[in-house]
């Protein structure tokens, strides 16, 4: 009588990496066998060096990146209760993003998978945005995605698992991006989202008159420098920051949810995910709720860049059987999600 070897049914771990900006990201995800996911650990370590310059100083971003990956990722692991031994696959971002940033994480993540022997998956930053969301709730497609930060508005159709039809981008600047320079303008900090969403709480949502943008266009594109450019004019004016910001924020929040509740409309879509670091507003969540959609949104900590959001991304990749990346995969500063 011959004997059946049973499976071995045990959750699996995947190590995710994101290293695309300013921020050395590692997370831990274990994925159970029928399919869901948790987070085990999101390290982040923010880099400072940058503020002195105003922006982003890519040479220093990949120096940084390289002195702090392999401790981000041994606290990761630490913080999981787990050791490099136990993953089962690892996940790192290879773009879009700074070239050079990107390659730390991604060859540190190479590294890890071929001496482990386990698959390794080149994550799509965008992807892992949407992914993120998965901490949350089962991503079942098909479903809108709607990725809003500091350097991408982008509206997908997912009509299956791993295919993304671009049904909507920003024409000018990204949300992030416009909450950032309105809030600079506005002498209230930065990164600005914060910093707009928490003065919009002492303001006046209706003592500044901001047109709606793009108004009575039948796509579902964004735009943001007509908001910038009035946000400019009505401060030089006088208006009082806290209802500049008021204003701004209910206008930038009016104009992602109307185009993104008729493209549900248009596509018959029922559930819309909301990532990205613009997704960690309030007043956007709270706009989005009342839509009657179902609305999902990354758990808390995921809507920045991260690492846990790429090793979402890789469990999903690993749960579905998708075939690994090549190691000899490279860094893409820049590289469209959509398929079709
Ligand atoms: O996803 P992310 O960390 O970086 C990119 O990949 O771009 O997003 C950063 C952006 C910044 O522009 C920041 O101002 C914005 O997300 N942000 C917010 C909030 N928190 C962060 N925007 C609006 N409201 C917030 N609470
Ligand atoms: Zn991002």
């Amino acid at each position: 009588m011959s004997e059946s070897v049973a499976p071995v049914i045990r959750p699996r771990l995947v190590l995710g990496i994101d290293t695309s900006c300013d921020d050395t990201g590692v997370g831990v995800v274990e994925l159970a066998p029928d399919g869901s996911v948790r987070v085990r650990s999101n390290r982040i370590w923010s880099q400072t060096v940058h503020a002195q310059y105003g922006g982003v100083m890519p040479e220093l971003a990949s120096r940084e990146h390289v002195e702090r990956i392999a401790q981000i990722a041994a606290e990761a692991l630490d913080e999981a209760g787990h050791t490099l031994g136990d993953l089962d696959a690892v996940a790192a971002t290879s773009g879009p993003g700074l070239v050079g940033a990107l390659l730390v994480g991604l060859m540190y993540g190479k590294g890890v998978a071929q001496a482990l022997d386990v698959p390794f998956y080149a994550a799509h930053h965008l992807e892992g945005h949407i992914f993120a969301a998965a901490s949350e709730a089962e991503l079942r497609a098909p479903y809108l995605a709607l990725v809003v930060s500091g350097g991408h508005t982008h509206l997908f159709d997912v009509p299956r698992s791993g295919e993304y039809v671009l049904v909507g981008a920003t024409k000018d600047d990204a949300a992030g991006e416009a909450f950032d320079k309105v809030a600079r303008l506005a002498g209230l900090g930065y990164p600005g989202g914060p910093a707009i969403s928490e003065a919009a709480t002492r303001g006046d949502p209706d003592a500044v008159a901001f047109k709606v943008p793009l108004q009575g266009q039948k796509g579902f594109d964004f735009s943001f420098s007509g908001l910038k450019t009035a946000a400019l004019l009505a401060h030089r004016a006088g208006a009082a920051p806290e209802d500049l910001a008021a204003s701004f924020q209910q206008m930038a929040v009016r104009t992602l949810v109307n185009t993104t509740l008729r493209a549900a409309e248009a596509t018959g879509r029922a559930t819309v995910v909301v990532s990205g670091g613009v997704a960690a507003n309030a007043a956007l969540r709270a706009a989005f709720q009342a839509t009657g959609l179902r609305v999902v949104f990354p758990g808390r900590g995921l809507n920045t860049d991260n690492g846990a959001m790429i090793a979402l991304a890789g469990a999903a990749a690993l749960h579905e059987g998708r075939a690994a990346s090549s190691l000899s995969e490279g860094a893409v500063a820049y590289a469209p999600l959509a398929t079709a």
